[in-house]
């Protein structure tokens, strides 16, 4: 944890935004893998590590705005509980770790939270992810769970999103913790990536790294010859000569920071020809834009950026033709870039995805688009001093979709399909490094970078 002065601030801050009612902040539960005493390994809600920071399960907190109190509601361990886990401080202790001054049992939150409900007391709630969260809100308030996520507080979510959106100093000390741990993931990765090992084999290497850090991983690992698909994990498929492996992972710290970084490498340490201009040219999209990122510039136009260069490269390979302008305009990019550009990384690898991307990538005047493509771009706003985000440009021939296009003639003028045939089992590349914005301009988080250009990447390889 932080100092408890730490979360204190975060509190009075948030509750001199929210002005008035009861913020109720929900902590996650143990959920069981196939039961409960044999579960999946805890994760805490993330608003909750954030204001709160007790990294258990079974805890709520009610702020109560109009009368200034602050209340943690859990239960001290039972010597039930001890034999199995050990001992642990007590509730009062862990209150005092996050200047909490009132502790109740966890069951005095339903009687409390009823009261306050029917009596026209307005309370502030998150959108429930988790059925868990769902289902105490039907119990607590009464409310059909359908409705549960539509009643929850857009006060609390934007004001939530005001301030997570903002890294604090010790919050970017944690995440460059958290990138470097994903780097050196990164370097075992290239190091370990071999033709007749399974996708598997390298990723299960790669993923003790997080754990024996301290931490987990931040995500399901994504490695894979089948770099084209944007979000496939390690399968039992042997890697063989020629392809590449995509490799997109990251750890979160033992404080629950994500990293979250990829490479693309080729499997027998040696791009081809065709892979190293491919690979070259995502590089030079992706330095482009980290180069883009600063204060006042829209990510949106940076994605836009990203995608007109993309096009300009794919001329060089005869895959785009005529104007490159005019095809970004028809949205020909999204053939082969069908995702964002980047999002915003925190405490969650997608930070405050669950609050709604419209509230955390967008603003009022700017509404997230619904196409094919853009809908996928997290992030469109503004970039403030503060963020943290990531900047992950690709190509990705998925030959279902091409197949599709192609079937439709879809963008014809654009696209030379009888050329795009030959890529067709190409894969994809994906570059992704973490940037923060400063007052200047931007840093790319870490203070060690994995291997980024051919050279570096074929070094380490053939090491
Ligand atoms: N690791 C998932 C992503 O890059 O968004
Ligand atoms: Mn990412
Ligand atoms: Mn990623």
């Amino acid at each position: 944890m932080f100092n408890a002065e730490i979360y204190q601030q975060r509190r009075s801050q948030l509750k001199s935004k929210v002005k008035s009612g009861i913020i109720l902040l929900m902590g996650n539960e143990q959920v069981g893998m196939n039961f409960l005493h044999n579960g999946y390994t805890f994760r805490q809600d993330s608003s909750f590590l954030y204001y709160v920071g007790i990294d258990l399960p079974h805890l709520g907190v009610i702020i109560d705005i109009d009368n200034d109190t602050e209340t943690l509601f859990g239960d001290d361990l039972t010597i039930d509980d001890i034999i199995w886990t050990g001992p642990q401080a007590s509730m009062k202790d862990w209150a005092g770790k996050t200047a909490i001054s009132e502790v109740k049992k966890y069951k005095a939150i339903i009687s409390i939270l009823q009261s306050a409900y029917h009596g026209g007391r307005t309370i502030h709630f998150l959108p429930p992810y988790r059925d868990e969260h769902t289902l105490k809100l039907h119990e607590w308030l009464g409310m059909p769970p359908q409705v549960c996520a539509d009643k929850a507080s857009v006060e609390l979510i934007k004001t939530i999103v005001s301030m997570r959106s903002y890294k604090q100093p010790e919050e970017i000390e944690e995440m460059e913790k958290a990138v470097d741990i994903s780097a050196e993931m990164h370097e075992l990765f290239m190091k370990s990536v071999r033709p007749g090992k399974t996708e598997l084999e390298v990723a299960g290497l790669v993923e003790g790294l997080a754990l024996s850090s301290g931490g987990q991983l931040a995500y399901p690992a994504i490695l894979t010859a089948s770099g084209e698909t944007l979000h496939i994990h390690a399968r039992n498929v042997v890697l063989e000569s020629g392809q590449m492996a995509l490799c997109d992972i990251g750890a979160e710290t033992a404080m629950h920071y994500a990293g979250d970084l990829t490479r693309t490498a080729p499997v027998n340490g040696k791009f081809t020809d065709l892979q190293k201009d491919m690979y070259n040219m995502i590089l030079a999209i992706q330095l482009a834009a980290i180069d883009a990122c600063k204060p006042g510039t829209l990510y949106k136009d940076i994605h836009a950026l990203s995608g007109e260069m993309l096009l300009e490269g794919l001329k060089s390979f005869g895959i785009i033709k005529g104007d490159v302008k005019e095809a970004l305009a028809a949205d020909a990019h999204t053939l082969f870039f069908q995702c964002g550009l980047g999002h915003m990384i925190g405490l969650d690898v997608h930070d405050m995805e669950n609050l709604g991307e419209q509230y955390v990538g967008y603003t009022q005047q700017m509404k997230k688009q619904t196409n094919f493509g853009w809908k996928s771009l997290r992030l469109g706003r503004a970039l403030e001093p503060g963020f943290t985000i990531t900047v992950e440009p690709g190509i990705y021939f998925i030959p279902t979709l091409i197949d599709i296009w192609k079937s439709k003639n879809k963008l014809a003028n654009f696209i030379n399909y009888s050329e795009l045939e030959k890529f067709k089992t190409f894969g994809g590349i994906r570059i992704e490094d973490e940037v923060l914005i400063t007052e200047k301009g931007n840093r790319i988080l870490g203070n060690k970078m994995p291997p980024k250009t051919v050279a570096e990447m074929e070094a380490i390889q053939q090491q």
